[in-house]
């Protein structure tokens, strides 16, 4: 299975989301039951793709570690059901910024996969030795991971595809196999080379995946490769 997912982040209105989805419209038909193209959107706009998303999956970017109820400003796992099967959870700009620690993912983790929405799991080095031990009580198997070294976020400095494929595999050996992404200034020139070695099963792609000629060809990079 291969997985390709765009992360908006803080990024489009609702019409300028529309307009995205009808211009990567011609590239539907390259989702198959081997390839998932995810789209991790901001909350406000999710409602208004319900429809026109198909057959690309969507996801948030987020979610409360707290059930439904009197938790202000708050978005639980049980409001997300019906609108996404995917969530980020632990993205390194949400530890940094927002405060989320390991504790916390593990909460968030428990509320998605209770209310059937698989997590993708953030890693990044050097901590992700500790960040995956967090989760030992948690079904890892439910979820995808997706190593994002810090370094590479946003810089146009990606990993070397030698050294995310050597993440990837080591992650594997401690989770027993579960999917791994590599995410970190993916785009359409280099995001063929990260998949070739076969370690890793997908891209997580941020600034690349808002512009749709781009993300185009990144699908259309990931979709030749053979796994
Ligand atoms: P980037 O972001 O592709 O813009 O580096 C990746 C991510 O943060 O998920």
């Amino acid at each position: 299975m291969k997985y390709l997912v765009a992360n908006w982040k803080a990024n489009k209105t609702v019409p300028e989301a529309i307009s995205w989805f009808r211009q990567v419209s011609s590239i539907k038909n390259q989702v198959s039951r081997n390839f998932k193209i995810i789209i991790a959107v901001p909350l406000t706009i999710l409602a208004s793709l319900k429809k026109i998303s198909p057959p690309f999956r969507l996801a948030a970017q987020n979610l409360s570690p707290f059930p439904s109820g009197p938790y202000t400003g708050e978005i639980s796992a049980e409001m997300l059901k019906d609108l996404v099967d995917y969530v980020i959870v632990g993205h390194s700009e949400r530890r940094r910024y927002f405060g989320e620690t390991n504790e916390v993912v593990v909460k968030k983790v428990k509320m998605a996969l209770q209310s059937k929405i698989t997590p993708i799991v953030c890693l990044d080095e050097p901590y992700l030795q500790s960040q995956i031990h967090q989760l030992t009580n948690v079904p890892i198997h439910q979820f995808i991971f997706a190593y994002e070294p810090l370094s590479a976020i946003g810089s146009g400095k990606p990993d070397t595809p030698e050294n995310a494929n050597r993440v990837a595999r080591e992650i594997k050996k401690i989770t027993n196999k579960a999917p791994v992404l590599y995410g970190g200034s993916v785009d359409s020139k280099n995001a063929k080379e990260f998949m070739l070695e076969g370690n890793i099963d997908g891209l997580l792609v941020g600034n690349a995946s808002l512009k749709t000629r781009e993300f185009i060809k990144i699908v259309q990079a990931v979709r030749l490769i053979e796994q």
